[in-house]
């Protein structure tokens, strides 16, 4: 590898914040990744992370079957950080007393008393606002370590070690309501762990370039193509790395936006000279799909077919291609690891899911350590145009998810001609690039309406626009009323078979994102 990162281990407590904590880190230009707490200390030492961070969690110490570290993390030389829970469980295997009971929720006022490690750049006694959401507490730092900071019901609110790099805080300096979250885990990074800021865009492209030489050798590879910015990024990384031993398949499923096919043939043909093949799959998808309403039927069907037609396309394009590269993001991979073990499984999607198990392809997934926003970063380092990596995410199995209920032609043709409306406006108001993701559902509900004195019971129509950062959390839009009034207005007029329109205002949690 020509760069060697500072890498720095999270483990994951089961913070609902952990993933923020990596984002706070890597945006410091510092790598990281969440792992469970159950790696063991080897495992850690052959990992060969800069600084190893502790995340908060749901547990009290003194609960059954907590989980824990080993006690050695601490004494090994490795920088270690404790936030929250990971500052109570460093308390505890150190021999504090950790008392239960005085409750600290939300904002307090911190004092600094030590401007040194994580406080580098504070004034002693300066004040600062924390955020926190501990029920535990500990009146005096374990032995060998002193205290940094106090709130006034927290006499130690931080603290760290005399004579190594380990250090704890007990309220969230990865979450916006700590004023100087930011500063506090930039001190730990730089000045307490040594790391250094090297993670970029353009560290991130060569590096990957190389991983994917070794990884594929002499062997071709195909990429599914959605037109999605992340297949997209996928496929001009694999390009960059074996030039023209990879061929691009962009499947026509049927269940694309209106004018998708053209407009993604058009731009990679225009701007790039990577093999494209345009495949036009509509009957084998659809006749798969007729008859199924359940959302994680319909995502296995058509996990099922595009590995038909990849197959199929590149044995016919005479590929020979053995590798299949996804766009396959971090979040699609934690989302599906939890604290000792897989998750509830919500939806089998994020590209991953649908696949079957036995497929003749090996995978590459070039971006499954990066964020969303990551991603658009490496896009435009890439040369990819602006409003190209602007472009709202779309899910592998297209409209199918967004048709409730059975899909036919018929509702189908009903929901692109909304959508296309629908964002149309949304274009023209100004919106597009506010909003992370807009869509239009088609339910399966008739409604009563009354149009031109006749009565009819047509179908209702849910838009859904949301803001987000990653995808994992979402607030929904809040349009300006007049922007809503001409987009139902269209829709009831122009969409034969739509007489009511509403607007999704969940967030999620507790919803998701897509309605399947
Ligand atoms: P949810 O609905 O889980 O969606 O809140 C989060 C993000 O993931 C997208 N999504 C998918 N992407 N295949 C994909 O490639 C899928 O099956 C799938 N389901 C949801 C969704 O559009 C949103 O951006």
């Amino acid at each position: 590898m020509s760069h060697i990162h500072d890498r720095v281990l999270i483990l994951d407590f089961g913070s609902q914040f952990t993933q923020l904590i990596a984002r706070r880190i890597r945006e410091e230009r510092v790598y990281c990744e969440i792992h469970p707490p159950t790696r063991s200390l080897e495992w850690i030492r052959e990992w060969n992370p800069a600084a190893v961070i502790l995340s908060g969690g749901p547990s009290s110490v003194y609960d059954d079957n907590v989980p824990t570290t080993n006690r050695e993390l601490l004494h090994s030389g490795i920088p270690v950080l404790g936030i929250c829970y990971g500052f109570h469980l460093i308390a505890h295997l150190e021999g504090a007393k950790v008392e239960h009971g005085r409750r600290e929720y939300g904002r307090a006022e911190l004092t600094v008393h030590v401007d040194e490690g994580v406080f580098a750049g504070f004034e002693p006694g300066e004040s600062t606002t924390i955020w926190c959401s501990h029920g535990d507490h500990v009146d005096e730092p374990p032995p060998g370590y002193e205290a940094l900071a106090s709130t006034d019901t927290l006499p130690v609110a931080a603290f760290r070690a005399l004579d190594r790099p380990v250090c704890a805080v007990q309220f969230h300096p990865e979450v916006a309501h700590t004023h100087r979250g930011d500063e506090i885990l930039s001190n730990f990074l730089f000045e307490v762990a040594g790391c250094a800021a090297t993670w970029t865009a353009d560290a991130f492209i060569e590096d990957t370039i190389e991983r994917i030489r070794e990884q594929v050798g002499e062997a071709s590879v195909i990429c599914g193509l959605s037109g999605g910015v992340d297949s997209s990024v996928a496929a001009l990384l694999v390009h960059r790395a074996i030039g023209d031993r990879l061929t691009c398949i962009f499947v026509d499923h049927g269940l694309l936006r209106k004018n998708e096919r053209e407009q993604v043939e058009t731009m990679f043909r225009s701007h790039y000279d990577i093999k494209l093949v345009v495949e036009d799959a509509q009957q084998g998808f659809l006749g798969d799909l007729a008859g199924i309403s359940d959302p994680e039927a319909k995502r296995k069907a058509i996990g099922g077919r595009f590995i038909q037609v990849f197959e199929a396309t590149a044995k016919r394009e005479g590929t020979g291609a053995t590798f299949l590269v996804q766009g396959t993001l971090y979040p699609d991979v934690i989302e599906s690891v939890s604290v000792g073990g897989p998750s509830v499984t919500i939806k089998s999607h994020h590209n991953v899911g649908g696949l079957p198990e036995h497929m003749p392809f090996q995978l590459i997934e070039p971006l499954r350590e990066l964020f969303k926003d990551e991603v658009r970063n490496v896009g435009r380092e890439l040369g990819l145009p602006d409003h190209f990596v602007g472009r709202h995410p779309f899910p592998g199995p297209g409209l199918a998810i967004r048709i409730i209920g059975e899909i036919t032609d018929e509702r189908l043709s009903m929901l692109r001609d909304a959508d296309a409306i629908y964002l149309e406006e949304i274009r023209s108001a100004g919106l597009y690039d506010e909003i992370w993701q807009a869509f239009a559902v088609l339910l399966p509900v008739q409604s009563v309406g009354v149009m031109g004195d006749a009565r009819t019971y047509e179908s209702v129509l849910a838009l859904r626009a949301v803001t987000s950062r990653d995808g994992m959390t979402a607030d929904w839009y809040p349009f300006p009323p007049e922007v809503l009034a001409r987009i139902s207005t269209r829709i009831i007029n122009e969409v034969r078979g739509v007489n009511r329109v509403t607007y999704d205002i969940s967030s999620k949690p507790p919803a998701t994102i897509e309605w399947e």
